[in-house]
């Protein structure tokens, strides 16, 4: 019998996606199984949107960013038809298991899919890193690097102009990259949504860099960091996993410093910079073990587990608990940030 195995990319993409897609689909042949790409995520199962993958069209494609199968935000539970639809999709394209690559909202929909008896492993990402049960995803390495070289590059012209920069990082609910980028790229503040913003601290510890000679200060926030009960959003609207378009901190942060400092401060969004291009070494190795790894879950019948790195060892997880469970950034990282205020 022909064993069939789907593929689908869901939720905000990343780097490492397409190294991750390029092992299910060789490591799939090598075994003499039949590999199947859903375009757009769920909206592929939904909508049939199938493409073939095969050694040919996976070459190639372990430098780029992004994924080859494209991505969406589609929730198949907000409608009955659609989990229906979703459900038959493993009838009609004769399905033996299907591997969801994705964030917390697409192993969540995987996890109650594979709850409800579907053949289904989960392989996560999401630059965040803020999937439980995993220590780290793909996406997340490069997304830091990006972040660390524009800290670099807001030195140089800060330096120069004497001013503070804000630099608001992407991390919806957890402060993973601004803390590692902020780090990496010696920051004077970081600023995550583990802990509420304290302007009056903010502007106190770049007023006294101010008074020991230094005229330049790099302010790293998460856009999903609040002030004490205020959270900041481009967009009140939400996705279909309830989501609110977050960003704008950065901005109103840069309007309150100068506005209690004097000093002239300026912002910079870095946004979607971060989540394209190539991956670093680090993602496009992950995403590789991990890519082969699920297809050893699938060989091992563990449905409703997602392959997950602990330490150095590529291991499995519950997507259930996994997709559940936030992974904040701990305490430690924030009082090692206070040493370089
Ligand atoms: O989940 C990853 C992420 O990049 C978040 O950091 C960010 O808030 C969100 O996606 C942005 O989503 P979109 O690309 O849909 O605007």
């Amino acid at each position: 019998m022909t064993v069939r195995i789907g593929i689908l990319t869901g939720g905000g993409d990343c780097p490492g996606l397409n190294a991750a897609i390029r092992a299910v689909v060789k490591g799939s042949i090598k075994k003499g199984w039949q590999p199947v790409g859903f375009r757009y995520g769920w909206r592929g199962l939904i909508e049939g949107d199938t493409i073939e993958l095969n050694d040919l069209n996976v070459s190639g494609i372990l430098h780029r960013g992004g994924t080859i199968l494209g991505t969406s935000r589609t929730n198949p539970y907000r409608s009955e038809q659609d989990v229906a639809k979703t459900r038959q999709a493993f009838k009609k394209f004769k399905l033996t298991a299907l591997v969801a690559i994705g964030g917390e909202d697409t192993l969540g929909v995987a996890a109650k899919l594979a709850k409800e008896g579907l053949p289904i492993v989960g392989v996560p990402k999401t630059i965040d890193n803020d999937l439980g049960c995993t220590d780290f995803t793909f996406g997340f390495d490069t997304a830091v690097n990006i972040a660390m070289e524009c800290i670099d590059r807001l030195h140089t012209t800060a330096e120069s102009h004497n001013r503070v920069m804000v630099v608001e990082i992407m991390g919806r609910h957890a402060g993973w990259i601004t803390t590692y980028a902020g780090l990496a790229g010696g920051a004077d503040v970081v600023l995550i949504p583990e802990r509420p913003i304290d302007v009056d601290h903010v502007c106190e510890v770049i007023q006294q860099r101010h008074a020991r000679g230094k005229l330049f200060s790099i302010v790293a926030v998460a856009e999903g960091a609040k002030f004490l009960g205020e959270e900041i959003v481009v967009e009140k609207k939400v996705d279909q996993f309830g989501h609110v378009r977050l960003g704008g901190i950065g901005q109103v942060l840069a309007e309150r410093i100068e506005t209690k400092t004097g000093y002239e401060t300026r912002v910079t969004v870095l946004g979607h910079i971060q989540r394209g291009g190539s991956p670093t070494a680090f993602d496009r190795v992950l995403g590789t073990r991990f890519g082969i790894a699920a297809l050893k879950l699938i060989e091992q019948k563990q449905f409703g587990y997602m392959v997950s790195l602990k330490g150095n060892q590529v291991v499995s997880a519950r997507m259930e608990e996994a997709a559940g469970s936030l992974k904040l950034v701990p305490p430690d990282f924030l009082e090692l940030c206070k040493y370089f205020e």
